[in-house]
């Protein structure tokens, strides 16, 4: 009975016409107004969030993605083909929550209410969203390259010198081709120094180069930005690219793109509780992989299939990625000449360890024959070690792991 009345709601919902406002995100100059339009799509309920936002329950079927002039005619998939598995499972990630004091994190909006069967969480995008960027032409979408996957090209050198500097603290696998990838990441809530800087904690999987202009991109993970978000909340997040951050590419549904599936988890929203020095440990599981039947690239959350990207939109990405990067980056502005106080992962250096630095653990990729791995040959990438550092290690419980981080300026970081 339960069965059929949620199957009756569904297909009502997935038949349900669409408002036409969507169609004005197709015009070239879009105003304010009508970027605030056609992202935030009439909601079946809203949710306000302790934190100020509004989460709006959307159907599944007039989600941003179907603006997308590709993707008009995408028939929504609800369920992957195929899921990897792998010596590290979830089950793996439970039985050490018990151990280790680990508790399960949930989002912030979550303590105020629940989207109804076959509606998507959103999270609505206000007018000072938009405006905190000063242009609708570039909002949600990356200002600047990061140079985490870096070239060798004089070319690329050079723009990175006319921009801010991003710093990074990463671990890194070159050497295959790798359909997906699966961590528990550490959730922490670093301090960010000033607005226009961030402190992020991420996968990145790519295919393709900075220099050819052809770099596809998938990233996930959690991020404190005041510009994108307005506060200095952890966020969870999501990006892509397929041209090298150029022209195509954003985070969360900030561009018809990602198809959300989840009722569950909204992107961009508040993660909570965070760790504490010294104390509790939260993490999130996060995997990424290629459905070897239709070349989606779906991402699942903890437990929850969230939603894919199309096969579509990607180029370099059809034939599996080249690299896979996991750790920090943050944003250096440098303000009045001296090294940032923003902080990556817990703010505190890696020697640290457990309950004090910031960890990625049971780091796996997903190999040419569909199934997760311990990852292997795994290198690391640091531009000042005393300002933010990786440190990698392998053990039974944690497989490959890595404690990452640091607190920016120091005396050792001037
Ligand atoms: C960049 O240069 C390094 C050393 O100079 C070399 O090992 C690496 O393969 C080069 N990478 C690319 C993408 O050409
Ligand atoms: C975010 O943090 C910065 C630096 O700690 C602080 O100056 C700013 O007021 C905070 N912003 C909000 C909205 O809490």
């Amino acid at each position: 009975m339960k069965l059929l009345k949620v199957l009756v709601v569904l297909i009502f919902l997935l038949l349900a016409p669409c408002k036409t406002a969507a169609r004005i995100c197709l015009k070239k100059k879009l105003r304010v107004q009508n970027l605030l339009k056609c992202l935030d799509k009439p909601p079946h309920k809203s949710i306000k969030s302790p934190d100020g936002d509004i989460i709006d329950c959307i159907p599944i079927s007039c989600q941003p993605a179907f603006d997308h002039p590709l993707l008009q005619n995408h028939k929504i998939q609800l369920v992957p083909s195929y899921h990897p598995d792998g010596p590290f499972d979830e089950q793996r990630g439970n039985s050490l929550k018990s151990s280790e004091g680990l508790k399960p994190i949930t989002q912030l909006w979550r303590l105020n209410g629940n989207c109804d069967e076959g509606t998507i969480p959103v999270r609505r995008t206000k007018r000072e969203d938009v405006l905190r960027h000063g242009s609708t032409k570039i909002f949600g979408k990356k200002k600047k390259k990061i140079n985490v996957l870096r070239s060798n090209s004089t070319e690329d050198q050079h723009d990175l010198d006319t921009q801010y500097e991003h710093q990074h603290a990463t671990a890194f696998v070159n050497e295959d081709n790798y359909f997906g990838t699966q961590a528990n990441i550490n959730v922490w809530k670093p301090k960010v120094q000033q607005p226009n800087e961030f402190s992020v904690s991420q996968i990145w999987i790519a295919a393709g180069s900075i220099g050819a202009g052809d770099l596809n991109t998938i990233e996930a993970g959690w991020m404190v930005s005041q510009e994108l978000f307005g506060d200095n909340n952890t966020r969870l997040f999501t990006f892509w690219t397929r041209d090298a951050y150029k022209s195509t590419g954003c985070y969360n549904l900030r561009c018809s793109a990602f198809i959300h599936i989840s009722k569950y988890v909204a992107l961009g929203a508040t993660l909570i509780p965070v760790s504490s020095y010294n104390g509790a440990q939260y993490d999130i599981v996060i995997l990424i992989w290629k459905d070897p039947n239709d070349g989606n690239w779906w991402m699942r959350y903890n437990n929850e299939n969230i939603g894919y990207w199309p096969a579509s939109l990607f180029t370099n990405l059809d034939d599996g990625a080249t690299y896979i990067v996991w750790g920090g980056e943050v944003v250096n502005v440098a303000s009045g000449g001296q090294h940032t106080t923003t902080q990556m992962g817990s703010g505190n250096f890696p020697g640290e360890e457990y309950k004090k630095a910031s960890y990625f653990r049971n780091i796996q990729v997903v190999d040419g024959s569909n199934q997760l791995r311990d990852a292997k040959d795994v290198k690391t990438l640091t531009e000042q070690s005393s300002c933010y550092d990786i440190q990698t290690g392998k053990n039974g419980q944690w497989g490959t792991y890595f404690y990452y981080g640091g607190p920016g300026r120091n005396p050792k970081c001037p």
